[in-house]
């Protein structure tokens, strides 16, 4: 029996999931891969448990009533004491400060698997010293969930770009807050409002909307896409087109924000309006390998085109490469949500265990 310890950082909507679609897969695991997936640790902001026995369904209650502080060394420590194996730090956070720690967790031993984005958008340099230190320590590093959830685009553009191909353009709507936004909006008479409102209501946004019509998130993600096909660049580079209006940015609270949405209505009223017959309004991320432009902004486009035609809170991602020509390889589905996230995570987990040897 191959023996894979997880150690679970972040038990939010996407670590939540994960924990229950681990527990309830384990005994198939065990049967048919011989594969026995513990988690002997989970740990949120203020508080862990530990069980080098891994955890069971009533987690929850013991982590709310844990008074266990921790910090890393603990857990570093614990899993030297309890000689775990095959430990995968599992990043479920969207945490800076966990990520700083990534080097150190891989020198003790440990591999990693992340939904969280902040380790693969931060410099250049610490991009680079990671990938190195993963070398050294032959450790590995999975973050398929970075980039359309549960939707296989990493591994497609990393397959593709090892394969050889060359990939020349990658284009699509990569924010599943703002495809639900404009599909709705587009397809409405409704104020931008109102969309705004209801896509707040079925937990597309952030509780602040401004993290997602400021575009940073689509801007991330063509960093984290730009850099597997070895571009070079930084996030300051990325040209993002953000939804704010400049009175309703940084210095107006959330509350006030929220009051004042109805002042967005004009301005997406005209956008709409002044477009050609049969055209949608699409938030699209667009990477160009030839001049190595990243761009988010917000489009016109057929109603009949793939962009036009996607749905609900749907991403769709066209890859050109030279041998598909003119004819992208299309990859489209649900690029957010707790369920695919940590089947996501789950898929990472068990494409990494395979590569262990014991
Ligand atoms: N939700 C999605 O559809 C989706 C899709 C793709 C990727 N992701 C990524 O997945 C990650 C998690 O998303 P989520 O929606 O689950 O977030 P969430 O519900 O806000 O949960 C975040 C969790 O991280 C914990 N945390 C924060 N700082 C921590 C630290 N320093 N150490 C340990 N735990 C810490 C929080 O603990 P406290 O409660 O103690 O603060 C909380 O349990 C994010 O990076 C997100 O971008 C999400």
């Amino acid at each position: 029996m191959k023996e894979v310890n997880i150690i679970l950082f972040g038990v939010g909507n996407v670590g939540n999931t994960l924990i229950s679609q681990l527990l309830e897969n384990k005994d198939k695991w065990k049967k048919k891969k011989g594969l026995s997936v513990k988690i002997p640790v989970i740990a949120n902001s203020q508080r862990a448990i530990f069980n080098p026995e891994g955890i069971d369904q009533d987690w929850k209650e013991k982590l709310k009533t844990s008074s266990e502080v921790y910090d890393l060394e603990d857990i570093i420590k614990f899993s030297k004491e309890n000689k775990l194996e095959n430990i995968i730090a599992v990043d479920a956070t969207a945490s800076k400060d966990i990520v700083l720690e990534y080097p150190k967790l891989v020198r003790s031993g440990f591999h990693l698997v992340a939904a969280n984005k902040v380790a693969n958008t931060l410099s250049d340099e610490f991009y680079t010293e990671l990938r190195k230190e993963l070398e050294v320590h032959k450790k590995h590093f999975y973050y398929e969930t970075n980039v359309g959830a549960g939707l296989p685009i990493v591994q497609t553009v990393q397959g593709l770009h090892q394969a050889g191909e060359k990939v020349t353009k990658i284009r699509g709507v990569f924010s599943g807050s703002l495809s639900f936004i404009f599909n709705s909006f587009s397809d409405s008479d409704s104020d931008f409002s109102e969309v705004l409102k209801k896509a707040g209501e079925l937990g597309y946004t952030e509780p602040d909307a401004r993290e997602d019509l400021s575009g940073n998130d689509v801007g991330r993600k063509l960093l984290i896409l730009a850099r597997e096909l070895q571009l070079k660049k930084e996030f300051k580079e990325v040209k993002i087109q953000s939804l704010i209006p400049e009175q309703l940015n940084g210095k107006t609270s959330v509350e006030e924000f929220n009051e004042r949405i109805s002042e967005l209505n004009e301005i997406f009223e005209k956008q709409k309006k002044n477009q050609k017959k049969d055209h949608v309004l699409r938030y699209v991320g667009e990477l160009k390998v030839g001049s190595g432009s990243l761009e988010a902004k917000l489009i016109s486009a057929p109603r009949e085109s793939a962009l036009g035609q996607i749905e609900g809170a749907d991403n769709i991602f066209e890859i050109y490469t030279k041998s598909y020509g003119n004819h992208p390889l299309v990859i489209q589905g649900a690029g957010a949500g707790a369920a695919v996230t940590a089947r996501g995570v789950v898929s990472d987990v068990l494409k990494l265990s395979q590569r262990l040897n014991k």
